[in-house]
């Protein structure tokens, strides 16, 4: 398995839970195990790490969009294999599961390098909120079903699952939900802020390439640290919130090999050809 190289395998892995495709910039990653509502085994955890791993370098990747296949986002860690089966496990094996997890759940996806859209087609129950939140923008089938049910089972929901509705849910909604595990819909979704959109089934594709169009005309260096800052800062105080984004701005400007801000300062202010306020520069110039 490829992991950490700095280039692009000529031709992609052949994964066995996951599937990836490209179209005009955009990388559909689709959780492949359908017969099992793609619930999220030790051996999908793995190859995710290593999807993304393999598509941070590869520019046919320039937007990555996750979904599930069949008719579920994802129902959540797999019960079987990683629970029942790990009982009597000693401490490092489930160790090790459990950092398979998280590391591209959370710690990989939320400052993944290219903009990432969850597209939640179905299902979606407890651990799945993770990397559902680890995208950095969702958009649901209004009749798609979320559910916190770690309480309906006899356990608490782990694996960061609370700190993802923290940061996305109000604290009473939150707990409603924490609590009696009961099950909400895309359109409740959206009202709550856990995703930004709802739309009817049939066009949720349509919605997602959408977005994906507006992220991929703008500056890739530039969203990438606006988002990094927006996540980061959030745990601040204001002072250091401030040193933080006086940062950030400086290295926005080292890293942007394409001078985004000279171009657009250029074109609104001698150009008089755009104007900042109602959508992007030019970067073909
Ligand atoms: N872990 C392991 N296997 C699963 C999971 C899961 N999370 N979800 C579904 N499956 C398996 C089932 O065991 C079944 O396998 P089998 O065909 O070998 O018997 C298959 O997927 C289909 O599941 P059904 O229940 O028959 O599918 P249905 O469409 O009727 O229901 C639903 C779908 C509602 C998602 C149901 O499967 C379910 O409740 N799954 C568990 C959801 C959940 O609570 N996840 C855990 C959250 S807590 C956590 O993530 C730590």
């Amino acid at each position: 398995m490829s992991t950490t190289t700095n280039t692009a395998p000529a031709e992609l892995p052949k994964w066995k839970t996951v599937e990836v495709t490209f179209e005009d910039g955009i990388a559909w990653v689709t959780l492949n195990r359908p017969t099992k509502r793609n619930a999220m085994s030790p051996t999908l955890n793995r190859e995710m790490m290593d999807v993304l791993n393999v598509l941070e370098f590869d520019d046919r990747a320039k937007v990555l969009v996750l979904t599930g296949a069949g008719g579920a986002f994802s129902a959540g860690m797999d019960l079987k294999e990683y629970f029942r089966e790990t009982e009597n496990f000693e401490w490092i094996r489930k160790l090790r599961n459990h950092s398979a997890s998280q590391d591209w759940m959370w710690r990989r996806l939320r400052k993944y390098p290219k903009s990432t859209i969850a597209m939640v087609n179905g299902w979606c129950f407890g651990g799945a909120f993770t990397p559902l939140v680890g995208c950095d923008l969702a958009v649901a089938a209004e009749d798609a079903t979320f559910g916190v049910s770690e309480v309906n089972w006899g356990i608490i929901p782990g694996g960061n699952v609370c700190k993802a509705i923290e940061e996305t849910m109000g604290y009473r909604e939150a707990l409603y939900y924490i609590m009696t595990g009961d099950t909400f819909t895309g359109k409740q979704a959206e009202a709550m802020g856990l995703v930004n959109y709802a739309v009817p089934a049939d066009q949720l594709r349509s919605r997602v390439i959408e977005i994906a169009k507006k992220l991929l005309a703008l500056n890739p260096v530039t969203v990438y640290n606006a988002k990094v800052m927006y996540k980061f800062t959030r745990n601040m105080d204001w002072e250091t919130a401030s040193e933080f984004s006086g940062a950030k701005s400086a290295q926005n400007a080292m890293m942007d090999k394409e001078k985004g801000r000279l171009k657009g300062l250029e074109q609104f202010l001698d150009e008089k050809s755009f104007r900042p306020g109602l959508g992007a520069y030019r970067r073909d110039d």
